[in-house]
């Protein structure tokens, strides 16, 4: 088995900490490691484990090769992408990759930006999808949906409470959809994490996506091996569409299983899900840094480079950087998008 670590996220739901040259997956969020290097360190114990590959924008291979070199690892390979192309074209030149070798892989593909706090249930999760990916299945992780979130993806089992078939696979669905699953009962939210063996996967993406596969294939055709990186055609990959895995691929094939997962999995994708996952003081807040505050509730407070100090004020972000301050509401955690958006369009 071969983890294949899609590490080419920009984050910027999690400006201004998370940048352009240094997105979220490779800072050290909750302490010693990374979030990139917290996936690579979760693997351990596996069977039959290969080193990862890791796919990721050229523009952060040395911080790559650094992050695994202070864990003492290496990789299989470090596949450099001279352009964001999302996460369907990542895994299929993975995929082709890994077909160039003897044998038929199974990869297990893995986001840098989770957090995973129960690893031995998230272990046996692995352990059950491997049978199913032998039986060339393309398997999710199902996590129990408990709210109805919008920016997941939703799956319809089947059966509840094991492995099943996935009878529907839908990518972010609205909130008024979201809502009616929750009810439902039977669905789960896609952790996004795969497992299936190479071919499988480039036989589906063949059938739905197949100029995805011509352009990685051309893209492949003419590589540079440079250090321990993979650097691709540029011109050909330029061409190649955009698009994630989930509408790609998980909402038409028909060969799809997923196996819940019950491991303390969370996405880390916003400020309030930052503010979730730290341990809370008495008064609900999360201080990082040199924080003070008096009377104030439920509040993640960060700081970089100055006292930042707050008086009476509840369920806010306030985040600090040597050159940016950003207050908001932590029910407006998903609009920071749209905020960094607006600033890159400015300048
Ligand atoms: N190499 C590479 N290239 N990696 C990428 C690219 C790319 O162009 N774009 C995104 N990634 C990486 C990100 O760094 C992240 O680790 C992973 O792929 C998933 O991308 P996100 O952009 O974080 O996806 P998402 O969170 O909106 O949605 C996915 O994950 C949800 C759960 O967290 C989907 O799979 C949803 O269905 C799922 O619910
Ligand atoms: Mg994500």
């Amino acid at each position: 088995m071969i983890p294949v670590i899609l590490s080419g996220g920009t984050g910027s739901r999690l400006w201004p900490l998370s940048r352009k040259n240094k997105p979220k997956q490779f800072l050290n969020l909750f302490g010693e490691h990374s979030l990139f290097q917290e996936t690579v360190l979760r693997l351990s114990g596996l069977d039959e484990l290969q080193p990862p590959m890791i796919i990721c924008n050229e523009n952060h291979r040395f911080m790559v090769g650094d992050q695994l070199g202070e864990l003492g690892l290496s990789a299989t390979e470090i596949i450099l992408e001279p352009h964001a192309r999302n996460t369907a074209p990542a895994v299929t030149l993975a995929a082709l990759r890994a077909l160039e070798g003897a044998d038929d892989p199974i990869l297990l593909i893995l986001a840098a930006d989770h957090v995973i706090k129960d690893v031995p249930v998230f272990h046996a999760a692995i352990e059950d999808a491997l049978k199913l990916a032998r039986q060339n299945h393309l398997v999710t992780f199902g996590i129990q949906a408990d709210q109805p979130h919008t920016g997941y993806g939703y799956i319809e089992s089947a059966e509840k409470g094991q492995a099943a078939k996935v009878v529907r696979f839908i990518e972010k669905p609205d909130l008024a959809t979201a809502e009616s699953y929750l009810k439902a009962g039977n669905f789960y939210w896609n952790s996004g994490m795969f497992m299936f063996k190479a071919s499988v996967f480039i036989e589906e993406m063949q059938k739905f996506a197949p100029e995805i596969v011509q352009a990685c294939r051309a893209a492949l055709n003419n590589i540079r091996t440079d250090l321990d990186f993979t650097r691709l055609d540029a011109e050909a990959f330029q061409h190649c569409p955009s698009d994630s895995v989930d509408y790609a691929v998980m909402e038409k094939t028909q060969q799809a299983m997923v196996v819940p997962l019950d491991a303390g999995w969370s996405d880390v994708g916003s400020w309030s899900s930052l503010w979730e996952n730290h341990p809370h003081d008495e008064h609900g807040n999360v201080c990082i840094g040199d924080v003070v505050t008096e009377s104030s509730r439920n509040c993640y407070i960060h700081s970089e480079n100055r006292l930042v100090t707050a008086i009476g004020v509840e369920d806010l972000i306030i985040v600090e950087t040597h050159d940016a301050v950003m207050v908001l509401p932590k029910s407006r955690s998903q609009d920071v998008k749209t905020l960094v958006e607006r600033l890159n369009d400015e300048s």
